[in-house]
């Protein structure tokens, strides 16, 4: 018994983490897009209040399709930076993967 519950924490672990922490994205993110959108998403930054971003685990924005999400990313839009230049093609394809792990469940 003792040990199944050992194994099944050692799963547990594994599972959360490669879902949240280690996914390709969440680094990127973290750098350089959690100052306005915020750590979780919802944007309740400072700078992210004043510039009125969405919430990105919103329908609203979780209804983008991935070119829609990749095009914000890569050009901008209104006050949000371009990172086309910044980022490889790579990076923003995990960012859109980083940011479908944000829906609301
Ligand atoms: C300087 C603040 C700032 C930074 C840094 C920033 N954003 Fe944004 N982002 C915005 C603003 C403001 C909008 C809303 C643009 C609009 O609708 O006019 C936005 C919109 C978006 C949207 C579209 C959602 C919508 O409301 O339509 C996505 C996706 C997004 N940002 C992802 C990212 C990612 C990924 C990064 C990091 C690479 C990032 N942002 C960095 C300010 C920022």
């Amino acid at each position: 018994m003792l040990r199944f519950f050992g194994v099944s924490a050692i799963v547990l672990c594994f599972a959360a983490s490669s879902l949240c922490a280690d996914a390709p994205g969440a680094a990127i993110y973290k750098a350089k897009c959690a100052s306005c959108h915020g750590a979780d998403g919802a944007g309740k930054t400072p700078a992210g209040k004043t510039m009125k971003v969405r919430d990105l685990c919103s329908t609203d924005v979780q209804k983008l399709t991935d070119a829609e999400l990749t095009k914000v990313i890569s050009d901008g839009k209104g006050k949000m930076p371009a990172y086309a230049k910044k980022l490889s093609a790579d990076q923003i394809k995990s960012l859109v993967e980083m940011i479908r792990t944000m829906a609301k469940k």
